[in-house]
């Protein structure tokens, strides 16, 4: 099987884990894209969904899918994702397409988060695949400096604006052995939205697409 079809596998097994009549957060990317394909097969059971991208709501929609506002739910059983890395603590590294803010208010809300990977994205430490933290964009400068006192290589991702309007900065070089202290620090740099480690609130389930099949750990 091809990387596709191995993310095809894990997101279409994600199915599983959506109950009737509720509203399921969805992620953003190539992994989900496949997800929400799947989700449309059964959109008569649910009551719709929470989008954590303007390209999701999109999708979603075109398939008929109800997207509602998070402000307007007040509570979301279970949250389905991708990740650029995962470890074997379900800490993530996430936002390679630029989403991890609202995908991170939107797993914050939910109750389970179900991470869909192809088997490439399991690692022992985080950090080969660049960490992605988005920025006010008049903030870039300086949140660059103070990334590069970490001892790691800030790169600005050009000609890319988030949908909330802020910029990209991906943080290369960095090994990171500590992901939850490394998420709030870099948090905590003035002018930092938010950093694509999703350590803090990991994955509750992982279902990984291999040669073998989808496995659930
Ligand atoms: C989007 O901003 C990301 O967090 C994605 O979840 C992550 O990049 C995985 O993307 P793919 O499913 O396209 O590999």
């Amino acid at each position: 099987m091809t990387q596709d079809e191995l993310k095809k596998a894990a997101a279409w097994a994600a199915l599983e884990f959506v109950q009737e009549n509720t509203i399921v957060g969805v992620g953003t990317g190539s992994t989900v894209n496949h997800f929400i394909d799947a989700l449309g097969t059964i959109k008569d059971t649910i009551a719709g969904a929470v989008s954590s991208s303007e390209a999701s709501t999109e999708r979603l929609k075109t398939l008929g899918i109800e997207v509602f506002e998070l402000n307007n739910v007040d509570k979301l059983d279970i949250y389905i994702d991708g990740a650029d890395e995962i470890n074997a603590h379900n800490e993530m590294i996430k936002g390679g397409g630029a989403a991890l803010t609202r995908e991170k208010i939107v797993a914050a809300v939910a109750k389970q988060f179900v991470c869909i990977v192809d088997d490439t994205k399991i690692v022992d430490t985080l950090g080969e695949f660049p960490l992605p933290v988005e920025v006010i964009p008049m903030a870039r400068s300086y949140v660059a400096r103070e990334l590069l006192k970490l001892g790691a290589d800030p790169v600005y991702r050009q000609g890319v604006v988030t949908d909330n309007g802020n910029v990209i900065i991906d943080v290369h070089n960095l090994k990171i052995n500590d992901a939850k202290q490394l998420e709030t620090q870099i948090n905590q740099i003035v002018g930092v939205v938010t950093n694509g480690l999703f350590a803090q609130r990991g994955a509750d389930k992982v279902i990984i697409g291999t040669q073998n099949g989808p496995q659930i750990k």
